[in-house]
């Protein structure tokens, strides 16, 4: 059964890129295959994040009607393919962003996920990705404006009888006004399903344009994406940090009073 996932916020620059790329190549670490889909036609980002520039065909070619879904999805070393779009504005012209659908019904029984990564705002961009997909991922920063934003996007889905997975809390850096967990829930109706702390790591993978869970795995983003990836298809998964790599205050204290 292939299952289609959007990446969704509603406010920009929450993680939804980093998540998509990370959770693809979590999930073809668990031996799921994974179709990661730039579906930001405007402002993608997902082809620079796994290092693929300028591919020759993309989803916006897809959407013209001038190449095959196979033609524009390459194969990551990480083992997920991509759907990568065009970073050309020319390529704008005559994209018909509402045959989004149709590139996802494409891929049923072809795949075992399709990650469709989305774009910002709530436009006719973000609703095609909505109708595109079965079930979504909405990723918030816990502060008011993104919290509020996500709601709204979560509203759409709604209304569109779509399944809403859960709330990602991304950038978690625990300061006091951060909003707090039961208050994320309790305004956007649903759990929370992942809680990604703030990682410096994340800027440096995609700096290097690696997912942040194959170059560092034990990272703390890394290791929570991984078990958000784990829970996507039911499977346990328990992890331990490592006390040298990343000591907690608690840790370095038991230390020191230990001598
Ligand atoms: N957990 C994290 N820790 C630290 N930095 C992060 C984390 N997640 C994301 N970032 C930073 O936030 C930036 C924005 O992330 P990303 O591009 O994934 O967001 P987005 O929601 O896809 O943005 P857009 O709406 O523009 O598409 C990244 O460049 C990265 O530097
Ligand atoms: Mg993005």
């Amino acid at each position: 059964m292939t299952r289609v996932i959007l990446i969704s916020s509603g406010k920009g620059g929450s993680g939804k890129t980093t998540l998509t790329s990370n959770l693809a190549a979590s999930l073809a670490q668990l031996g799921k295959d994974v179709i990661a889909i730039d579906a930001n036609l405007t402002t993608p980002n997902l082809g620079m994040h796994v290092g693929l520039q300028m591919p020759a065909k993309t989803l916006h070619h897809v959407l013209r009607g001038e190449a095959r879904i196979r033609e524009a999805t390459y194969p990551h070393p990480l083992g997920f393919k991509v759907m990568p779009a065009s970073m050309s504005v020319d390529d704008l012209k005559n994209v018909d962003v509402g045959r989004l659908p149709e590139v996802t019904v494409n891929l049923i029984g072809k795949t075992d996920f399709v990650l469709l990564d989305c774009a910002a705002g709530l436009g006719r961009e973000a609703v095609s990705a909505i109708e595109a997909a079965d079930e979504m991922l909405v990723v918030t920063n816990p502060e008011m404006t993104s919290v509020v934003d996500s709601l709204k996007a979560v509203d759409l889905a709604k209304r569109r009888n779509k399944k809403i997975l859960g709330v990602v809390v991304n950038r978690k850096k625990n300061r006091w006004h951060e909003m707090p967990n039961h208050k994320i829930e309790d305004l956007i109706g649903a759990p929370i399903i992942a809680e990604i702390p703030e990682d410096p790591y994340i800027q440096q993978s995609i700096h290097l344009k690696k997912p942040l869970v194959s170059m560092m795995p034990d990272s703390p983003a890394a290791v929570e994406v991984r078990r958000l990836a784990h829970w996507l298809i039911d499977k346990p998964f328990e992890y331990e940090y490592p006390e040298e790599e990343y000591p907690t205050l608690v840790h370095r204290l038991a230390k020191w009073l230990n001598g």
